[in-house]
């Protein structure tokens, strides 16, 4: 039931971009799991799964549930905005997120050497100055106006900074990149009118465009991502086509960075929002803070995931709780409430850092396509919310219900505004 004691699911009104579900997804994602676990949903067409072991069981079996879908424009592109993109000559081939191909292992086995845990070590000293840095800026903040916004400060572009840096790109602007991510992400996965498509089209297009003037000038004998893309021959030889590292790099500098912008801004909000956890994260306590901020860290994930949904369309006709899904089917995986669902957690609904089975949730995903960026994105918020405790012991939350952003599959909030407590 929501708030009104109106049962959402019922009588057939879940939408999923409507702001108030966006602010409190939980009571419909529930009644979900409870009493429509497969459940069609006429605004987006797609099937919508919401049990853990469901979502578990689709993951788990790629050649009847491809994720070829992963990235098509959840509503459909206006002709004018796919003109804009054609002119370009856009087009996002399968690669990584949308490959159940053969290629699939090759290109992730070349992808993932950025991601290695080797490689990712050199990443925590720039993490813990990057945090340091914008520590700094909050408490100039708060000394000159008494608030501070911390998505502008800290978590906006320090996942950007850290993934430039992994992939060896020195000439990125960040704010373009920011632009051209946040309008791409609203493009495939948000509900914009035709006028925004169309302005949303031609950041795509420019970010299209810069990418593959960047790969066909790239140096294969350099390190960059670029470089290794511009280096690489498959099994039988052949070089990659532009459009395949083109899709590549689009899809990584996307999601390598703005998912974990929203998780930190999470993450923030959630233990900010908890004073006795963010006390003992900030050291007051007995308990080593690494493993706390970790703990912490694992039950953001599984509460709140900043991935709220991710999709697969199905081969066959296939069933699932009872329900039979034709074949050619549109799923969309319910991750965020997956991680309520009291078959797996116990006392789901409470915040428990170090509960058992912390992390058997499915926040990044399961099986073939699991998340590349897993350890780097734990990494990044693990550092980040220790060093703000500790810089910032005595912030609190002003906004209880700060602007979010309520994608399709994505949700976070926009702003994060705090002030110093005062005790
Ligand atoms: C908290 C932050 C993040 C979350 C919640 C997240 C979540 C996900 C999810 C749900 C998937 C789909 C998994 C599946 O289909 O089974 C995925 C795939 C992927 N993610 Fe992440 N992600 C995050 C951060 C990152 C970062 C930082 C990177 C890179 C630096 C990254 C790179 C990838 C890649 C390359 C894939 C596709 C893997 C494949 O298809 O083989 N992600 N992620």
């Amino acid at each position: 039931m929501t708030a009104l004691g109106v049962c959402p699911v019922a009588h057939g009104q879940v939408d999923l971009f409507d702001p108030a579900f966006v602010e409190s997804p939980e009571g419909v994602l529930a009644e979900l799991r409870e009493t429509a676990p497969v459940y069609f949903d006429e605004i987006t067409g797609c099937w919508l799964v919401s049990r853990h072991a469901d979502i578990r069981s689709v993951l788990s079996r790629p050649d009847i549930f491809r994720p070829e879908n992963a990235l098509t424009a959840v509503t459909a592109i206006d002709p004018s905005a796919l003109r804009i993109l054609a002119r370009v000559g856009f087009e996002l081939p399968a690669t990584l997120a949308n490959n159940g191909g053969a290629s699939h292992a090759d290109l992730r086995t070349l992808v993932r050497q950025f991601f290695a845990p080797a490689s990712i070590a050199t990443a925590l000293p720039v993490i813990r100055a990057l945090a340091m840095d914008s520590a700094a800026l909050v408490k100039q903040d708060l000394d000159a106006s008494g608030e501070a916004d911390l998505v502008a400060l800290v978590t906006r572009d320090l996942p950007a900074r850290v993934l430039i840096a992994l992939l060896h790109l020195d000439d990125i602007n960040l704010p373009t990149l920011k632009r051209w991510s946040q309008d791409s992400l609203e493009l495939f996965w948000g509900n914009p009118d035709v006028e925004r498509q169309r302005e949303l089209a031609v950041q795509a297009a420019e970010f299209y465009l810069w990418l593959r003037e960047r790969l066909l000038n790239a140096d294969p004998a350099g390190a960059s991502l670029f470089s290794v893309l511009a280096a690489h021959r498959t099994a039988d030889g052949q070089p990659l086509r532009v459009q395949e590292s083109i899709g590549i790099c689009y899809f990584l500098l996307v999601a390598g960075q703005e998912t974990t912008t929203q998780f930190l801004s999470t993450v923030l909000r959630k233990l900010i929002g908890q004073p006795d956890l963010w006390r003992r994260l900030a050291g007051a306590g007995a308990y080593p803070d690494e493993l706390i901020a970790s703990e912490c860290v694992e039950e953001v994930l599984r509460l709140e995931t900043p991935v709220v949904t991710w999709r697969r369309v199905t081969t066959e006709p296939v069933e699932l709780s009872g329900q039979v899904l034709p074949a050619n089917a549109e799923v969309l995986l319910m991750l965020a409430g997956s991680g309520s669902d009291p078959d797996v957690f116990e006392d789901p609904e409470q915040f428990i850092p170090g509960r058992d089975a912390a992390r058997q949730h499915l926040a990044f995903g399961f099986g073939r396509h699991y998340c590349l960026g897993a350890t780097l994105a734990r990494m990044e918020a693990q550092e980040v919310l220790l060093i703000l405790a500790r810089e910032l012991p005595e912030i609190a939350l002003l906004e209880t219900q700060p602007p979010m952003l309520g994608l399709l599959s994505f949700r976070a909030p926009l702003r994060l505004l705090v002030t110093l407590q005062s005790s």
